[in-house]
């Protein structure tokens, strides 16, 4: 299976891409100028310290049609046309979406929430694509890319993943439980996106009343029947 980060160049699509190619996983990233997303390959054999036979560099269209899991990195701004440059190559294909629709993407405070149309993030995902044979499953928005970066520790927090498509889900989650340290969380149905793309902001509001960089969030009791 290959994982194409689409949009992989920036801070959370990085941290992910380079903790799967660590793990051995075949990773593409993805971004709108191949050079960039070569770089960002570049970028990451510097940090681990050696070359990755697993790991390229390619645009967003190309990085879609050789990967058959797509993971989305994209700020909201980005979402509608990243997603039109990759749309005709995403049919029979997982899209993890791990956008969060935050006030700083259109000026304000990375703090607060903006509602969307769709009622989510992952919803206009699932609109913009209507017509496709994908299926679109959210997640990755509460885990910050300082920890994803911080290769050599573990992640200390869950991932809530939400998604209408079971198998896809299933498949997504299996992904997400490659993080060290991260167990991934069946929120239910993709409309639940609502509210967990709500936490991301929390998120970064602790970090920065607690000025640090790496706050998460832990699910207990769920095995506590
Ligand atoms: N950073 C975090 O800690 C974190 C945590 C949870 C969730 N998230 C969510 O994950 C997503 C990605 O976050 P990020 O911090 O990695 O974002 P980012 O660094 O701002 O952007 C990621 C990539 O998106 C592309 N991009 C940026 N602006 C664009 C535009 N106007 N049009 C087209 N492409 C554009 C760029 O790739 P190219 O220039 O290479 O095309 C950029 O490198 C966001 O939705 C964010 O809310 C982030």
């Amino acid at each position: 299976m290959k994982i194409a980060v689409i949009g992989g160049t920036g801070d959370q699509g990085l941290g992910l891409a380079m903790r799967y190619a660590k793990s051995g996983e075949d990773v593409v990233i993805g971004s709108r100028k191949a050079e960039k997303a070569e770089n960002a390959v570049a970028e990451i054999e510097n940090i681990l310290g050696h070359s990755m036979k697993n790991l390229e560099g390619l645009s967003n269209p190309d990085a879609a049609v050789v990967a058959d899991m797509l993971i989305l990195t994209v700020p909201l701004q980005a979402q509608r046309p990243t997603l039109d440059s990759i749309k005709e190559y995403v049919d029979g294909k997982i899209l993890i979406d791990a956008t969060a629709p935050l006030n700083s993407n259109i000026g304000g405070s990375p703090m607060e929430f903006i509602e969307v149309w769709e009622g989510s993030a992952a919803e206009r995902t699932v609109a913009i694509l209507k017509g496709k044979d994908v299926a679109v499953v959210s997640a990755y928005s509460n885990i910050s890319s300082s920890s994803l970066m911080n290769h050599e520790k573990d992640i200390d927090c869950d991932c809530l993943v939400c998604g209408d498509d079971d198998e896809a889900k299933l498949k997504a989650m299996e992904l997400v439980n490659k993080l060290p340290g991260v167990k991934a969380i069946d929120c239910g149905g993709i409309s639940r996106s609502r509210i967990v793309e709500k936490i991301t902001p929390l998120l970064i509001g602790l970090n920065i009343k607690n000025r640090t960089h790496y706050a998460g969030i832990r699910i207990t009791g769920l095995d506590n029947k």
